[in-house]
């Protein structure tokens, strides 16, 4: 006892044929712009093509019914066929993507096969079954016009924010699902875009990697232990089919290795389309590094610092007026705990907190990221500050146990922590307004309370202090120049 039932349904988009065949395709995207879908994943190993499979949970009424999705063939970038199979029905989805003189041409039939008692109610529900699909196809063709406006920090989030509970509230993972029903699709394309990550070894990194793997970048990862990358790269290469993965190695609290490492970046000449600054830890007791200079410091702000701006001549390269080149510091939540404080730049002052030393370098790097956004927006680069909320990740799980074991069941995962900085690597509206602080997509304000503010003075300070250090290291920073940097 079975009902057929068809669908059809066509639209042209300002997109080249290549994109939207990719996007499309990939069903593992497809929970962004199908509001029948909850969720969905690619749980085959490889490059999107010939035989990947995907779980696409689509949703009706309460329920959620799995759909195991497989390509049974594809011809990129024009034709592909899906077929969907379900408890009570399969579905066999054909997509046709032609080359029109202004983009493309997408036409999508749908061949559903209901079985048992579907097939039954089918008759009667099939008028709701089409305009459901009509719906989702529209949403597709709205998602491939890639033109969202970027969010902005509206009067009532800051608030919110600034109300410490609902503030912190919003970085466990909770924070992350809510704020994600309002999130839009990301239709731009990254494929062969050249994203150099630090700290891809693991937590927000690795997943960041494999999801940027995923979308076609071409990854330069930077790590500082040479046989924990290769499995990483071994590992991302299998699951993406993307082998377009370099690794470079630097211990990044040595700032003398942050140059060697931009140095050989730059030697290699390749236009960075992305930098991400995500290597960090929070180290506890105090420690310093081969010249002597205080770790935290050392790696998470004198370092970053140094690379982005050695690395500037290849950004630059890489970013035109419509697309610019991106710089994604990847900051923290703590920092809304500390003020900058460049008479204690090192921590040798009192008692020396990991944490307090980890929020005060993390807002330092905040603050260079605002310099730069302002200061670099005529080189065509444009600079996000962000921070993850709380992920459970390895770093978290080894210098903050209790704070990880009291906060287990409220933690993201580390793909849930990383979502900003996929987005802000990817989304077209992610370069609207540069110099921004963002969690969960959305801007956020610096400071909870006036106490943590600095004043032109002090950043000025920070930022020439920033400069004498780099000099010890033959880099001159553009850094200080405050009246460029902050209007
Ligand atoms: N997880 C959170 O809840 C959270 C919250 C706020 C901010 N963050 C920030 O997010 C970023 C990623 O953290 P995570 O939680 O993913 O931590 P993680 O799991 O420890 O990963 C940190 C990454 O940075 C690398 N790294 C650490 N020290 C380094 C050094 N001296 N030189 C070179 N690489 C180094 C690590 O390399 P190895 O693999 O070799 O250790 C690893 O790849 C950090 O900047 C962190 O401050 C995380």
């Amino acid at each position: 006892m079975t009902y057929n039932l068809k669908m059809v349904e066509e639209f042209e988009v300002n997109r080249s044929a290549e994109e939207v065949f990719d996007y499309i395709v990939d069903f593992s995207r497809i929970a962004e712009w199908d509001p029948t879908v909850t969720d969905s994943r690619k749980v085959s190993d490889g490059s999107v093509g010939q035989g990947t499979k995907f779980e696409v949970m689509y949703s009706l009424g309460l329920r959620n019914i799995p759909i195991y999705y497989t390509i049974d063939s594809y011809q990129a970038p024009n034709t592909a066929v899906l077929t969907g199979k379900a408890k009570s029905f399969t579905a066999i989805d054909s997509l046709t993507i032609e080359p029109t003189s202004s983009g493309a041409h997408v036409k999508w039939q749908a061949d559903i096969v209901l079985n048992g008692t579907a097939s039954l109610i089918a008759p009667l529900f099939k008028g709701h079954i089409r305009k459901m699909g009509s719906v989702s196809i529209e949403s597709l063709r709205k998602a491939l016009e890639d033109n969202e406006k970027s969010p902005t920090l509206s009067v009532i989030k800051k608030a919110a924010d600034k109300a410490i509970l609902p503030g912190l509230a919003n970085f466990t993972k909770f924070g992350y699902q809510y704020a994600r029903k309002s999130w839009k699709p990301v239709t731009r394309s990254i494929k062969g875009k050249h994203i150099v990550l630090t700290g891809a070894t693991s937590g927000l990194g690795l997943a960041s990697a494999f999801e940027l793997a995923h979308r076609g970048a071409s990854l330069t990862l930077v790590a500082r232990n040479l046989q924990k990358a290769a499995q990483v790269v071994t590992k991302i290469k299998q699951r993406s089919g993307n082998d377009d993965i370099e690794v470079e190695i630097a211990e990044l609290s040595e700032p003398s290795e942050v140059v060697r490492l931009a140095n050989r970046l730059l030697n290699k000449s390749r236009p960075i389309d992305v930098l991400i600054n995500n290597a960090g830890a929070l180290l506890n007791p105090r420690q310093e590094n081969h010249d002597g200079i205080e770790t935290s410091f050392a790696l998470l702000l004198l370092g970053p610092i140094i690379l982005t701006e050695k690395l500037k001549p290849l950004l630059r390269e890489a970013g035109t007026l419509d697309d610019p080149a991106r710089i994604i510091n990847v900051s923290s939540g703590g920092m809304y705990a500390k003020r900058i404080s460049v008479s204690n730049i090192e921590s040798v002052k009192g008692k020396y907190s990991g944490a307090d030393a980890y929020a005060r370098a993390k807002r330092g790097l905040v603050l260079a990221g605002e310099y730069w956004s302002k200061a670099w927006c005529n080189d065509n680069i444009v600079v996000q500050n962000m921070h993850p909320g709380w992920a459970k990740t390895p770093g978290v799980e080894v210098s903050l146990p209790d704070f990880n074991k009291k906060m287990q069941r409220t933690l993201r995962t580390p793909e849930q922590g990383a979502d900003t900085i996929i987005w802000l690597a990817c989304a077209s509206e992610a370069v609207q307004k540069g110099g921004q602080f963002w969690l969960d997509r959305e801007p956020h304000t610096t400071h909870l309370t006036n106490k943590t503010k600095e004043n032109p003075e002090n950043r000025i300070a920070l930022f020439n202090s920033l400069k004498e250090y780099a000099l010890r290291y033959d880099v001159e920073i553009e850094l200080g120049d405050y009246t460029k940097g902050i209007g």
